[in-house]
């Protein structure tokens, strides 16, 4: 441990990785650096500490300079990290502090680099690991808050949520072209495995007529389908042929033991039951029973684009507050965004609300159901899976069962 004003830190990112996790590493490295600091990169998350331990890394090999990461020829010195998805330390998706021996060794790691404190970057999971460790270890550890998901609690956003929202944004841009020269309705399954934020905001902005988040719809059964058809039948009355539908990984199938390709399942509900809808000759749904549906899977795309501009300063401001909060001996404190501003919450608070949802099986940071978000999605007419929020009426009982997925699986695309 190092008593002097010149400290020695460590950065790690751990979970599934997402865009700006560079930029944080750059910020912290560039921001240290010039305090005459030294930083570790830990690499592949607390997995680097089990191979320092084991003497399969050397301290010394994982020292991060400024500008470390030039390339050469007339372009030697530019300074592209923040420019670049992924993370330079690799990260873990699945950590484990349950095996005592495990959590040891990552100790014995930590205490061989002789850090002053560490820099966490990670999602919720993530996060609740490190800090069990620190308590074990008693480090001093500042949490940066990243993913996708945007679902980590006290901050309204988290690195990589941006640049996904942009991605799932222009993909639901593209395919609109091709939705409207075939008339078909395409569904967009996006990644959020617990939480709705990515679907929802990306789906505003990217002019979904359906979206499909696990907040409002935890479960497609026959009257989700069937409001879905209905607001497909209100755009064929108002002569648009063609929808977008998105709908989030972590909405689950009606029968509860399928939780993947829900979007798959959507596709083949809608095309079974809007046929169903169109045998019986409700004049509403007349014309649909040619309802054509294609699923598209955005997928790890969501996790590798270039990182925007918000997420660019985003992560080097959080980075940056990060090498504050340590140079002030801050400590166990998160990162967060609130309000147009970089601040802190005790990281105890963060991962007690964590620990407690995870117990729970709920999302610990999810859509506010009566958010702005939601009420600007229903001011648009957008179905987002209430059927309070349409004035229609109750949808009639199905005289048929909706199609299983076994059984729409059967019935051709
Ligand atoms: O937690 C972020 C996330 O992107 C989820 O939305 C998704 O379910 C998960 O990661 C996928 O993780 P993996 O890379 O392990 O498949």
């Amino acid at each position: 441990m190092n008593n002097s004003s010149k400290k020695r830190i460590g950065i790690l990112t751990s979970g599934g990785d997402c865009p700006g996790l560079n930029a944080v590493i750059r910020a912290v490295v560039k921001c240290a650096s010039h305090k005459g600091w030294e930083v570790y990169g830990i690499p592949y998350g607390t997995d680097g500490f089990i191979d320092i331990a084991n003497g399969d890394r050397q301290p010394e090999d994982l020292k991060l300079y400024e500008h470390g990461y030039d390339i050469p020829g007339l372009l030697q010195g530019l300074d592209v990290l923040q420019f670049l998805s992924g993370s330079v330390l690799g990260s873990l998706s699945k950590g484990n502090t349950g095996d005592p021996e495990i959590a040891e060794k990552i100790i014995q790691g930590y205490n061989r680099l002789e850090l002053d404190a560490l820099i966490g970057v990670g999602g919720d999971g993530s996060l609740e690991i490190l800090y069990q460790l620190a308590q074990k270890g008693q480090w001093k550890l500042i949490g940066v808050p990243k993913t996708i998901d945007n679902d980590v609690p006290f901050t309204e956003r988290s690195v990589g949520f941006d640049t996904a929202v942009d991605t799932v944004t222009e993909a639901l841009y593209d395919l609109t072209f091709t939705a409207a020269s075939h008339e078909r309705v395409m569904v967009v399954e996006v990644m959020g495995r617990d939480a709705g934020h990515l679907a929802l905001h990306a789906g505003i902005a990217g002019g979904a007529d359906v979206i499909l988040i696990p907040e409002l719809t935890p479960i497609v059964n026959e009257e989700v389908v069937h409001n879905i058809c209905h607001k497909i039948a209100r755009l064929h009355q108002e002569k648009r042929k063609f929808a977008l539908v998105v709908v989030a990984e972590g909405v689950k199938h009606q029968d509860r033991r399928q939780s993947r390709a829900i979007g798959d399942y959507v596709a083949k509900q809608i095309k079974a039951y809007s046929k169903h809808l169109c045998d019986r000759d409700a004049i509403e749904f007349c014309g649909m029973q040619e309802v054509d549906t294609r699923v598209t899977v955005l997928g790890h795309l969501q996790r590798s684009g270039t990182p925007s501009s918000f997420d660019r300063l985003l992560a080097t401001s959080f980075g940056i507050k990060a090498v504050q909060l340590i140079d002030r001996e801050q400590y166990n404190r998160l990162v967060v965004w609130e309000g147009g501003k970089v601040e802190s919450k005790p990281l105890e608070q963060a991962i007690a609300l964590i620990s407690q949802a995870h117990q729970q099986q709920r999302c610990p940071s999810p859509v506010d159901s009566n958010g702005f978000m939601v009420q600007s999605a229903r001011s648009l007419g957008i179905y987002v899976g209430d059927p309070s929020a349409w004035n229609t009426p109750q949808p009639p009982a199905p005289t048929v069962e909706v199609a299983t997925v076994e059984e729409a699986s059967q019935s051709s695309l």
